[in-house]
């Protein structure tokens, strides 16, 4: 068995790629699929950060630099998902050839179901190369035009190095009318909207407690959304959590707890 992989890019910085590449990882894994994500943005490495391996000795950098092998990098993480780290030094960063990614990747590959790769904003060579080692690139996009040229541009490049784009995920939406909705974003870059994550508070509230928003707050809109295209990628049904239940029986709850009984 070897891994699907998949580059989430963008263009544009801050759109929520690496956000995505750790909710969906998370949410293939709890899944039962066999997932790693792996933090190729090595210049301003934020994969870590967000579930509290920024400690990690050995990471990606020390991978690419020739100073580690893949195995050694490879961290638990939530819900049993894979984490490949990058490090947060300057030093590492400069060490670090890109060009090994490829090998990197392969290596990772065996035994797999998964793998997402984080890739970094912009199309430097650190930027480019995670998009020439993907099967499928998926781009996260917001509803804003300068985030949809530079998706754009970036699946012009994805086909210019052979690969093509998945889809793309439109995040932070909100439903007003004056925005890029879903028909708009397919039409501009001409791809698939696999899904649309809304503007949540509980990513950011997720974030500060290190902990993915699918696990922290598994029934909040965009956690809702992470596994519906979770589920989309494995090919197995969702089952749409049922809200208005979950608020009743916090209800119920909170009357046993005031009034006692059952
Ligand atoms: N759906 C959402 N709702 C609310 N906040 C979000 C959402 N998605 C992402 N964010 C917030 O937006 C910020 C940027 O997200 P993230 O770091 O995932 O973007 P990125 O594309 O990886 O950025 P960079 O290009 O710098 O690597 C973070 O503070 C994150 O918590
Ligand atoms: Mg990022």
């Amino acid at each position: 068995m070897t891994a699907r992989v998949y580059t989430i890019a963008s263009g544009k910085g801050g759109t929520g790629k690496t956000t995505t590449t750790l909710n969906l990882g998370t949410a293939l894994a709890e899944l039962g699929k066999k997932t790693a994500i792996l933090d190729a943005d090595i210049g301003m490495a934020n994969l870590g950060l967000l579930i509290g391996l920024e400690r990690s000795k050995v990471t990606l950098h020390e991978v690419l630099s020739g100073n580690a092998n893949i195995s050694e990098a490879i961290y638990e993480g939530p819900a049993g998902v894979k984490v490949i780290p990058s490090g947060l030094s300057l030093k590492g960063f400069q060490k670090s050839d890109p060009d090994k990614l490829k090998d990197v990747i392969s290596t990772l590959s065996e035994g797999l179901d998964f793998i997402l790769i984080d890739a970094p904003a912009g199309i430097s060579r650190d930027g480019v190369i995670p998009l020439a080692v993907a099967d499928k690139v998926i781009l996260v996009v917001n509803p804003e035009l300068a985030s949809m040229a530079d998706a754009l541009k970036t699946k012009a490049l994805t086909e210019m190095l052979g690969r093509t784009v998945e889809g793309a995920i439109l995040n932070r939406a909100a439903l007003e009318k004056t925005e890029i909705n879903r028909n708009k974003v397919s039409e501009l870059l001409g791809v698939k909207v696999l899904e649309m994550i809304p503007e949540d508070p509980n990513v950011r509230l997720s974030a500060a407690f290190k902990i993915p928003v699918v696990i922290k707050a598994p029934n909040s809109p965009a956690s809702i959304a992470f596994k519906r295209l979770a589920a989309q990628l494995a090919g197995v049904p969702f089952i749409e959590p049922d809200t208005n239940k979950k608020k009743e029986s916090f209800v119920n709850r909170l009357a046993r707890t005031v009034f006692g009984g059952k």
